[in-house]
This record gives structure tokens, sequence and C-alpha cells, in this order.
């Protein structure tokens, strides 16, 4: 076992671009990645989309082939799920027995998913999304299924919800609130995702409550809401949400809130212990406040800033939040950040009713909060720069698509 190693717990995105920073930075230390999974560490946009389709390849998923962690001599240690954090002993416990020191630790435990606590929950053909093992699941179920219910119209629901389409099933999605996205995106936005999946045929149910997942000899048949209606399945798909995996900073007494609660230079309550991605809950000094993301583009940046505070370089992570959706031909990028309700309106450039359009949210400053792009490139990066400005921007110069927005930011 390395002493006085950097240690990064939890494998995946996250943690494989912190240890590569680590490397690229300089550091000759030793540096040990441990994670509960089995598989290489991997990136998860994929498994909703082209993996589960079967369109790309399973070693697309990689961050680094094997050979690349021999090769900067990264010591990766998967299924080995630590149970514990010492800090005062600076040693975390491993499931495997033993332990491990460090001298410096980042947690990029990433989150799981929530669990549907109703009856029936537990019947084979009721399957969740977030590890590979679990797309191969719902890959090899889609070739069979004919009647798909998704529960939870977020991201993992209209992804899933637009290859369970593809793949030819029926398919109805049961959503709690009024619209898709509803509070990722708020009313004018999420409606467009709505209507994109009725024009596919789906069939979307909102405002329902789901009592039951019923069966027969182990096997679901369907989907009883608290309303009594009954939607047939042979498929269950359930995206209601995911928790941050903090159970090893809640036993270690660093302050947790909604995630690790970390500053901008991304050290924890502890000066020895580091978080980043799905898991941390990081002041932005862009927004004045802790965000938790659950985004790719977070894991991919957050990850690296926090390498380089464990070498103690100066870091203050400002990044404007990214992320992307694809659902059949509808391709998206969105850059900023706002809380349910928390804007003052919404404007659009271009068409919405025909998918082409970007949509910004404005604060009662006219101050860009947030803007997305739905099949229109190229843009993103004027977004980002006003989202960055804070300065107040005319609406009607975003509205009009003969004003330059790169001019604009
Ligand atoms: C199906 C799917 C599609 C997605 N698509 C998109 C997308 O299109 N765009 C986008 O922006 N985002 C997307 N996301 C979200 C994105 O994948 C996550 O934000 C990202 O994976 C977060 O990376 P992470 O490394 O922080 O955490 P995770 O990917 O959750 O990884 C955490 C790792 O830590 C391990 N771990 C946890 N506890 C322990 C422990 N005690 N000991 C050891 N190891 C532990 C876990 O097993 C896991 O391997 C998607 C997510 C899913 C599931
Ligand atoms: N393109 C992307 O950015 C992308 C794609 C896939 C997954 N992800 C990430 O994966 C994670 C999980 O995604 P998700 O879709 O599960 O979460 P989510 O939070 O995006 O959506 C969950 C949805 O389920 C609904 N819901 C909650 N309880 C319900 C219930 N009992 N019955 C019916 N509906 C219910 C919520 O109202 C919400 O609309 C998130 O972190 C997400 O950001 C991102």
């Amino acid at each position: 076992m390395s002493e006085g190693a950097y240690v990064i717990v939890g494998a995946s995105l996250a943690g494989a671009k912190a240890a590569e920073t680590l490397r690229a930075e300089g550091f000759t230390g030793p540096v040990v990645l441990i994670g509960a999974e089995s598989e290489l560490p991997y990136e998860r946009p994929a498994l909703s989309k082209d993996y589960l389709q079967g369109k790309s390849p399973r070693d697309k998923i990689f961050v680094h082939p094997e050979q690349w962690y021999t090769e900067h001599d990264i010591e990766l240690r998967l299924g080995v799920p630590v149970t514990g954090v010492d800090p005062a002993a600076h040693r975390v416990m491993l499931a495997v027995g033993g332990s491990q020191s460090y001298a410096k630790l980042l947690l990029s435990t990433g989150s799981a998913p929530r669990r549907l606590p109703v009856p029936g929950a537990d019947l084979d053909d009721v399957m969740y999304l977030r590890t590979v093992q679990d797309s191969d699941r719902i890959k090899t179920a889609l070739k069979s299924a004919s009647r798909v219910v998704v529960i939870g119209a977020g991201w993992i629901g209209l992804e899933t919800a637009a290859a369970a389409r593809t793949a030819g099933a029926e398919v109805t999605v049961l959503e709690a609130l009024a619209l898709p996205l509803l509070r990722v995106l708020g009313p004018e936005t999420a409606r467009v995702f709505a209507e994109l999946h009725r024009d596919h045929g789906v069939d979307m149910r909102f405002e329902i409550g789901v009592a039951e997942i019923t069966g027969r000899a182990g096997r679901a048949t369907g989907v009883r809401l608290t309303d009594g209606t009954e939607v047939d399945a042979d498929l269950v798909i359930v995206g209601v949400g995911i928790a941050p995996n903090t159970q090893l900073a809640d036993a270690a007494g660093l302050a947790v809130s909604n995630g690790i609660v970390v500053g901008a230079d991304l050290v924890s309550s502890n000066p020895d212990i580091y978080a980043a991605g799905d898991v941390a809950s990081a002041f932005n000094p862009l927004f004045g406040k802790h965000i938790r993301l659950e985004h790719w583009a977070n894991a991919l940046n957050q990850a690296p800033a926090a390498a380089r505070s464990l070498l103690g370089q100066p870091v203050s992570y400002d990044r404007v939040p990214y992320f992307y959706t694809d659902q059949y031909d509808l391709g998206m990028e969105y850059s900023g950040y706002v809380e349910p309700g928390g804007y003052d309106k919404v404007v659009f450039r271009g068409d919405a009713a025909a998918r082409e359009f970007i949509a910004f949210w404005l604060d009662a400053g006219s101050r860009v909060l947030a803007g997305m792009n739905v099949n229109i490139w190229d843009v993103n990066d004027a977004i980002q720069a006003l989202v960055k400005s804070g300065q107040p921007v005319d609406p009607d110069a975003l509205r009009d698509p003969a004003v330059d927005l790169a001019g604009l930011a």
C-alpha cells in the first residue's frame, strides 16, 4: 500500500480526470484510484443514447484504455468499495479488508438513482439506469419489449423513451409534475419536449401518481396509478432522480448539505479532503452560491480543478454549467444555471414550434442566467459569454436573429 498517497475514491469520469490531471501537472508521488465498480472508469452519457440504441461500441465509453493507467503509474483498484474514511488517521477503509493511507483525499463518489417506494418496484423488468450493466440489461429487454412504461420525465426518462420508441415499442411516460423537465427548464421550454415525444407517438401523461407496479410470476405486467388507472407494460424503466453518494462524508463528519460542501477551491470542511463531480456541492463565485451539478461537463472540468487544488495551486472554480441531450432528431445544449422558478422571463430566438431555436432565461434586470440552443449549433460559446458577463442585455436584440450573439456578449 502506497504511503503518503493522493487517493481518489470513485473511479468514474471525475475520478479518472482528477488522476489524469495530477500526472499532467507533474505530480510524481503515488496516486491511488479506488472504485466500487469493476469496469475501467467510463462515461455515462452514451448509456441512455447511442450505446443503448446499439449505435456505438462499448470500448468508446471508457475514459482511458487499461494500459493508460499503468503507463501513468496510477494504481487502479477496481471492484473495491470504500467503507469508511478516518480523517484523523488519514486512512480509507476498504470492503475487501485493510485500509489505504492518504496524504490528500478526493471524494468523487457520484450519485445513485432514487428508488421508487411502491409495491412491485422489485419485480423483474423494473429497471433503473446508472451503470453500463443497467444499460446492457435495458438494451436486451428492448429487443423483445412491446409495451414500455417510463416513470419520470427527466433526462433518463426522456432519453430512454426515445430509445424505446426508436426500437419500435409502444411507450407511455408517467410524470408527477405538469410537464417533462419542469424543474430544470420551466414551462416555456419544457413544452417543447412534451411535444417532441408526442410527435414521436409517445403517450405522455402528467400529474400522475404511481401506486403500484403490478406483476405476475415475478414479472412486471403494468403500472397502477393512484387514480386507479392501469397501464400495461412488459418493461418498466424508472428515472425519478438521483441522490449524491455522501455516505462516506457523512460518517466522516464532513459538512454535507445536498452533497459534500466544498468551497470554490473544492476543499471540504476537512483541509485534506476534497470533492468534485455529482457528489460535490461547490461554491460557484459566478452565481455566489453553492451549486451541486449532475452533469458530465461538471465531472469533466471540476475534477481537474480539484486535482490542481490538491497540488496546492490556487483554484477558484467558476465555470458556467453546461449540459446537452439528444432525443430523436433533437440535439440541444444548455449553458447557465437557473433554480426552479428563479427567472423573470424566457426570450426565444428562432422557431420553437419547428424545434430550431435559442431560448434565453433572463432575470428582472435582463441579465442572461442561461441559454439553450436547440438544433442550432456553434452558438454555445456566445451563450456562455453572455451568462458570464452578468451584464443586462436588450431582450429585443436577443430575439433578433440578425443580431450577432458573440457581439452582444
Ligand atoms: C444514463 C446516463 C446518461 C447521462 N447523460 C448525460 C448527458 O447526456 N449529459 C450530461 O451532462 N450528463 C449526463 N449524465 C450525468 C453524468 O453521467 C454524471 O453527471 C457523471 O457521471 C458524474 O460523474 P462522477 O464521476 O461525478 O460520478 P459517477 O459517474 O456517479 O461515478 C461515481 C463513481 O464512484 C463510485 N463509488 C461510489 N461510492 C463509492 C465508494 N464508497 N467506494 C468506491 N467507489 C465508490 C461509483 O461506483 C461510481 O463508479 C448521464 C448519467 C446517466 C446515468
Ligand atoms: N442529458 C443529460 O444531461 C442527462 C441524461 C441522462 C441522465 N442525466 C443525469 O442523470 C441523473 C438522473 O436522471 P433522472 O432523469 O432520473 O433525474 P431528473 O431529476 O432529471 O428527473 C426525474 C423526474 O422524475 C420525476 N419524478 C420524481 N418522482 C416521481 C414519481 N414518483 N413518479 C413520477 N415521476 C416522478 C421528477 O418530477 C422529474 O421530472 C440526473 O443527474 C441527470 O442530470 C443527465
